[in-house]
């Protein structure tokens, strides 16, 4: 989808900058993706208008967080992909509150925070993505979510058309899952974490990264595991007993580490990776019985 000149130079003055024709295999996790115009929102508080005008304008568009949970359709997208600049982003604490920016690196805010004594996220710290991503999926490993730390969120909503900021307990985090909606844009968090010991957090950090190492392909394109769990159960066993590690749809490949990983071994379709996950879903669902919800969002038109 290309921006067109005229309305270029309207978001050019609302601090929005266009950037033609770019690869969102590039900027996702899978390297799988299309061609767009990128939208990069410099000035939060023109946000609203910049909505106003795309939609005036009848441009379709997505917003695209670390892109590290996303399975994006190839070819010539019809959408514009809209992401805010995550160069230098805000970082600071003040006593047990950490304000963070949502295009922040989630590992760096651990990180970040725990120099500053601050500790409880130390299971998200291999978790990849920014953390606006974290906050929308309600991101979590090995026992911890960033859901209870939050106590603010400052985000674009949809449903009014304007920046708002929610308090922690206005905001649903379940599995995976949040209340918000598709069309708001996360902008800052505020986060209240429990006060610790650099070192101990460290400890803590090591363990998490040792766990990861050991069980899942972090040096493989991936987006992370592609099924939520289901109650009770284990995606990632089920589709390793029934010995689809390694299976393949062209260069989309079940990883042979961790079943529940869909890795881009080479030169992957976006269609070649929706058939294996279409493969496996079925195989799982003859098998046992479940039917296994999609962790990976899909921009698939
Ligand atoms: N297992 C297998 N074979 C596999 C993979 C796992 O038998 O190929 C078994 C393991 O041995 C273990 C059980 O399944 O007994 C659970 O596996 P694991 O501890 O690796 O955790 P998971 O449930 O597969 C979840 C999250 C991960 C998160 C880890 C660690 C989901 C869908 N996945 O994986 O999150 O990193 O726990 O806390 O909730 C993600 O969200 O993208 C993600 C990777």
């Amino acid at each position: 989808m290309r921006i067109e000149g005229h309305i270029a130079a309207r978001l050019k003055e609302l601090g929005a900058e266009v950037r033609p024709g770019v690869a969102l295999a590039d900027l996702t996790s899978l390297g799988i993706g299309g061609t767009t115009d990128e939208l990069l929102l410099r000035r939060y508080e023109s946000i609203p208008e910049v909505m106003r005008l795309l939609k005036s304008e009848e441009i379709p568009h997505r917003f695209l967080g670390g892109g590290t949970n996303l399975l994006v359709m190839d070819g010539e997208l019809p959408f514009v992909a809209l992401h805010l600049p995550s160069s230098q982003p805000g970082m600071r604490v003040e006593g047990s509150v950490a304000y963070v920016d949502a295009a922040a690196d989630l590992g760096g805010t651990v990180t970040f925070c725990a120099k500053r004594d601050l500790g409880g996220m130390e299971g998200l710290i291999g978790v990849p993505g920014s953390v606006g991503g974290a906050l929308r999926m309600n991101a979590g490993a090995y026992g911890t979510q960033i859901g209870p730390h939050v106590r603010e969120v400052e985000l674009y909503r949809e449903a009014t058309g304007e920046i708002e900021t929610l308090k922690g307990d206005e905001i649903r985090f379940d599995y995976r899952h949040t209340s918000f909606a598709a069309g708001d844009i996360m902008l800052r968090v505020k986060l209240e974490l429990p006060s610790k010991p650099f070192k101990e957090i460290l400890a803590g950090i090591r363990v998490c990264n040792e766990k990861r190492r050991s069980s899942q392909p972090l040096n493989q394109k991936s987006a992370g595991c592609i099924f939520k769990n289901p109650a009770g159960g284990s995606a990632g066993r089920m589709i390793d007993e029934l010995g689809l590690k390694g299976h393949r749809v062209g260069d989309a490949m079940v990883s042979d580490r961790h079943a529940n990983f869909f890795v881009n071994a080479g030169n992957a379709t976006s269609a070649e990776m929706m058939k294996l996950i279409d493969e496996v879903r079925e195989r799982v669902r003859a098998a046992f019985g479940v039917d296994l919800e999609n962790e990976v969002i899909f921009w698939q038109n």
